[in-house]
């Protein structure tokens, strides 16, 4: 007994030292830490329970027959993270070079499977070449066996990927249907075909770090959602970001017993708003005064930066927060940002975590760019989201709220469930500048008359109390009291229940 314990036990070693010392090593240099190790620092200690560590692959062709180590090349199974189960696979680039086999897809899919069952989140630790080239098709059946588990799953438990290595070709398709990307820099990239095939095809010349780096990842494209310095920094953020998310699309997201008196008020917000309409101020004091403890974990930080998402904590429970920022391109909605902010409205609503908007927009971006660009088809996802969305929605209009983006920003016509206005909010469908210039051409040479009637439409309209008066604005609050507002808001909203007409699903506009 003790002889066949002793050959289980070096069998083990044998799957644990993956592509052996000198493979380990070059990862070691290159800054990265081994699939292994990254999990000890991502689950709790002892938590990791390993499946299929003696899984090998069934290839014979290209000398494979001669070359099999255990686990092929990822080492998947679940732990905790602070106490809550989630499901994780770990590509190990020791193991040629985390190519992924047809053996590899099988045990990537097997853990999605359970994590599915039992209603768990998934995280998948990207580290690969891609398809294993000796495999051929069967590797490329892997891949798509691995992204029809991402589709089904989609909704029904999260799913993160943290690319912490290459990851090419149709390899990003998995990540890229996942609810979040996350990349460490200088040593993960992403991209569909990689610089020389851009080489010779375009006749252009970069270098994967400029073609799919994390920077351009999380500044230019959109495509990640944060990058952070080191494996070590990405996993620890990685616990804290999944501290924010329930494990399933039937539960309720996480509360955090905490400190913060959700009646704390905080007098600095009435001086927020400058005195000059057009002067900005930084959205990011009013969301980080308002959640609890100050704690926001934002999400693409570097892109689009004309909307602020991210979660926090409102009274313990998970919220989660779009505002526009006025600091960037005047809080404008564009391409950019409507995406951004859609597809966050969307995950929040698969996942039972409840809405809150600052509003502070004075419309959609004008310019050719924008149009040709497709803005009424990528504004009218954001509008889509917020309209289709049923989890509670608490809307809080700062400044300007104008025009068609008034409708989009979760307002009371999308079924916003309580809507606040600042008393120096401005609800119209211009500003009056642009108003008058409109409704009074004729008199555009009398500059006296102009200036008077900008000052009427600016009595008129420039305040919420028009919309308060429809009942479009529940009330207009003093900018102090806006944690307690909406806290209280959350709390009377905790059961709500409202459900859409049965469909098979509903068609955005993609
Ligand atoms: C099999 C692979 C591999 C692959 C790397 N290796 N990629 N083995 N299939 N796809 C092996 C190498 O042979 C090497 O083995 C070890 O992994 C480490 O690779 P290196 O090249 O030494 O490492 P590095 O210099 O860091 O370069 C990493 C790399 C490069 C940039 C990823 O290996 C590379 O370009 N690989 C090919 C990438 C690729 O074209 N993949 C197919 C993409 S198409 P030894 O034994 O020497 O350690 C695709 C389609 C997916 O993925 C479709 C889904 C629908």
């Amino acid at each position: 007994m003790q002889d066949i314990i002793r050959q289980l036990q070096e069998k083990r070693e044998l799957a644990r030292a993956g592509g052996g010392k000198k493979r380990i090593d070059a990862q070691h240099q290159k800054g990265k830490l081994t699939a292994r190790e990254r999990l000890e620092v991502l689950l709790d200690p002892d938590s990791f329970e390993e499946s299929d560590m003696f899984v090998e692959h069934r290839s014979s062709d290209f000398g494979m027959g001669a070359q099999k180590i255990p686990g092929d090349g990822v080492v998947t199974g679940y732990g905790t993270i602070n106490g809550r189960l989630v499901f994780v696979f770990s590509q190990d680039f020791t193991v040629f070079g985390g190519a992924l086999s047809e053996a590899h897809a099988e045990k990537i899919c097997k853990i999605m499977d359970h994590a599915m069952k039992v209603g768990a989140p998934v995280i998948g630790l990207n580290d690969s070449g891609g398809a294993r080239i000796q495999e051929g098709v069967a590797s490329l059946a892997g891949y798509a066996e691995v992204f029809q588990r991402n589709v089904l799953a989609s909704g029904v438990v999260p799913q993160i990927s943290l690319i912490m290595g290459p990851c090419a070709g149709g390899a990003v398709y998995s990540p890229a249907m996942t609810d979040f990307i996350f990349m460490v820099r200088d040593t993960s990239y992403m991209f569909v075909t990689g610089p020389e095939v851009t080489r010779t095809v375009t006749h252009e010349s970069v270098t994967a770090e400029e073609l799919g780096g994390a920077l351009t990842h999380t500044a230019r494209s959109g495509v990640a959602d944060r990058a952070f310095a080191n494996d070590i920094e990405a996993l620890l953020e990685l616990r804290r970001f999944l501290g924010f998310l329930p494990a399933n699309n039937r539960e309720k997201p996480p509360t955090l017993a905490g400190t913060d008196s959700p009646d704390r008020e905080e007098p600095s917000l009435n001086s927020l708003i400058p005195a000059a309409p057009n002067r900005p101020y930084d959205m990011m004091e009013l969301v980080e005064k308002v959640v609890d403890d100050g704690e926001f974990f934002e999400l693409s930080p570097g892109w689009a930066g004309n909307i602020i998402t991210g979660f926090g904590r409102m009274e313990g429970g998970t919220v989660g927060i779009v505002a526009n920022q006025p600091m960037v391109l005047a809080g404008c909605l564009d391409i950019d940002s409507s995406r951004k902010a859609a597809r966050f409205v969307r995950f929040c609503d698969c996942f039972n975590i409840p809405i809150v908007t600052f509003v502070d927009v004075p419309g959609f971006l004008p310019g050719t760019a924008q149009e040709y660009g497709g803005i009424i088809k990528h504004g009218a996802k954001l509008l889509f989201a917020y309209a289709e969305c049923t989890v509670p929605k608490v809307t809080v209009i700062t400044r300007k709220a104008y025009g068609g983006a008034y409708d989009v920003m979760s307002s009371k016509h999308l079924r916003g469930d309580v809507n606040y206005a600042w008393p120096t909010a401005e609800i119209a469908v211009m500003g009056p500048k642009g108003a008058v210039e409109i409704i009074f051409r004729h008199d555009a040479s009398d500059e006296a008359k102009i200036a008077e009637r900008t000052e009427e439409y600016r009595q008129k309209f420039a305040n919420p109390f028009v919309a308060a008066h429809r009942g479009f604005i529940d009330e207009v609050i003093r900018p102090q009291a806006t944690r307690r507002r909406i806290c209280r808001s959350l709390a009377m909203l905790r059961n709500k229940k409202l459900d859409n007409p049965w469909r098979k699903h509903a068609n955005i506009p993609l």
